[in-house]
């Protein structure tokens, strides 16, 4: 009895011409699968995004605590506030992203002005060090999300939201 020698052969049927497995894409691809993907994309992203954002939340708070500052329970909405201006805004996905998008780049510059401020207090700093680059993938996913044109559409509401923070004269 012939044992068996562990060596796979190989087929030496010819293949059919056209039917060579193209090598960038998998196998099991479908474009079913490429669509289905594509839609369930923004929801992951957007997962991701809240996910990321109440942890810096939670960091924020845990950094209040330590100062011994007040953290406040819920926001005082009678005041002007930067989201009053931009929240009405939002109709739609686009919109709500490009919204989303000026936001963080807006924080983006304040909190990298944190973070490079020597004279800053080392525990604010590091908290910020620590946001930092879950901010820029933020930015960058809502401005995908978004586009150029719905950016350009959604800038007035946001440079009013930053004159109510001051931010702008
Ligand atoms: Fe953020």
């Amino acid at each position: 009895m012939a044992r068996h020698s562990g060596v796979r052969k190989r087929s030496t049927e010819a293949r059919p011409a056209g039917k060579r497995p193209s090598a960038h894409t998998p196998r099991c691809a479908t474009p079913e699968s490429t669509a289905a993907q594509a839609s369930r994309a923004p929801r992951v992203r957007g997962r991701r995004i809240a996910e990321q954002e109440s942890k810096h939340a939670r960091w924020v708070g845990e950094l209040l605590s330590a100062r011994r500052l007040p953290i406040p329970a819920e926001p005082d909405t009678a005041r002007e506030r930067y989201w009053k201006r931009t929240l009405p805004i939002i109709s739609d996905l686009a919109s709500g992203a490009a919204v989303g998008a000026h936001a963080e780049r807006m924080r983006l510059w304040r909190i990298e002005a944190i973070v490079s401020d020597a004279q800053a207090p080392a525990d604010v700093r590091a908290v910020f060090t620590r946001i930092v680059p879950e901010e820029r993938f933020n930015e960058r996913a809502f401005r995908s999300l978004s586009g150029e044109a719905v950016r350009h559409a959604t800038l007035d509401g946001h440079e009013q939201g930053m004159q109510v923070l001051g931010l702008i004269p």
